[in-house]
């Protein structure tokens, strides 16, 4: 293939781009997004605080946009994401107990139920455990109604759509050394034994070069989805963008069967959440990089 999008295809992935509504209206940026890539997630259109910035208000304007981008150009559509302890919009970051744990079921299942048959995965839970070395859950309002609170999630998002693959999304275990790692693995490996309804793991993938690319990255891949989900390298990008890495980390997944994709966090350095460090394929004028070019090549290799 020609394009990232293309060449993934031919090995049965997808590759994919955070995108930005708001940007939807660039011209230079659609010319890449349409071109290049296969996949989609809203960058910040899905999140609890854009989707019911009032409670029991829904607000799906934005996320539309892009939902209809995607549609009208054979993108499918990752959700992000259903629940989690960040951008929760002002009255549900001042709730707690039993009051937030329904006002959160009942967002799960009306966002899902809106986006019913449109989304084809969802990160239904997002960055729920915590760094470091105690391979605990992160404190959050949401932890605090119950540990039980991620397989609630779960179950709510399956009842809403059950035809969408439902992901467990976080950053920082892509070591397969980690605590953090091993933590969500357990709740993942649980979760299979106990029928709770997951699907996929998304390892976010945000590297900052060099030690911090894993050499065990492959592991984790396999590890995850040896237990029987399929795994997705969901928010991909690497300071500086060296090329060798991004071979490294588009490699990994096409040597682990369950490795469905791989999506970059945005399109152009300057499209990014970081970008002075300048992490992605694309230069801030729309030229491909090296890591561009090392990328596609790995696609199209073997
Ligand atoms: O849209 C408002 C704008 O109206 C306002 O003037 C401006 C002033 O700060 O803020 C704008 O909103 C910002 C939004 O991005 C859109 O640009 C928010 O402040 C800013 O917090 C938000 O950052 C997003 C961040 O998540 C928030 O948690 C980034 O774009 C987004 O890339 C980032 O994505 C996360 C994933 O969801 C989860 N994994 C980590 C990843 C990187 O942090």
């Amino acid at each position: 293939g020609t394009t990232l999008g293309a060449s993934a295809a031919e090995k049965g992935r997808y590759f994919g781009t955070a995108v930005a509504a708001n940007r939807l209206s660039d011209s230079a940026y659609t010319t890449i997004l349409n071109r290049e890539f296969n996949q989609v997630t809203p960058e910040n259109e899905m999140k609890i605080d854009a989707t019911e910035p009032q409670q029991n208000q829904f607000s799906y304007g934005a996320a539309d946009r892009i939902v209809s981008h995607a549609r009208a150009n054979g993108m499918q559509v990752r959700g992000h994401t259903l629940a989690w302890h960040a951008q929760q919009p002002p009255w549900m970051q001042s709730m707690s107990g039993t009051a937030l744990r329904n006002a959160m079921t009942n967002h799960i299942t009306q966002v899902a139920t809106h986006f019913r048959g449109q989304v084809a995965w969802w990160d239904v839970v997002n960055e729920a455990f915590a760094d470091g070395s105690s391979g605990a859950r992160r404190d959050s309002n949401l932890q605090r109604t119950g540990n039980d609170w991620i397989e609630v999630a779960f179950r709510a998002a399956d009842a809403a759509d059950p035809n969408a693959q439902l992901c467990y999304n976080d950053y920082n275990i892509d070591n397969w050394n980690d605590a953090k790692t091993q933590a969500v693995y357990r709740m993942v490996q649980d979760f299979k034994q106990r029928g709770v309804p997951i699907d996929c793991v998304g390892l976010q993938s945000h590297f900052t070069g060099g030690s911090n690319y894993p050499s065990n990255y492959r592991t984790t891949l396999s590890s995850f989805a040896a237990l029987g989900v399929d795994v997705h390298i969901t928010e991909l990008d690497i300071r500086n963008a060296p090329a060798d890495a991004y071979r490294n980390v588009t490699n990994d997944c096409l040597a682990v069967a369950r490795c469905k994709g791989i999506t970059v966090w945005g399109i152009r350095d300057s499209d990014s959440w970081r970008s002075g460090e300048s992490p992605l394929l694309f230069t801030g004028s729309g030229q491909k990089k090296p890591a561009y070019d090392a990328v596609l090549a790995a696609l199209n290799s073997g």
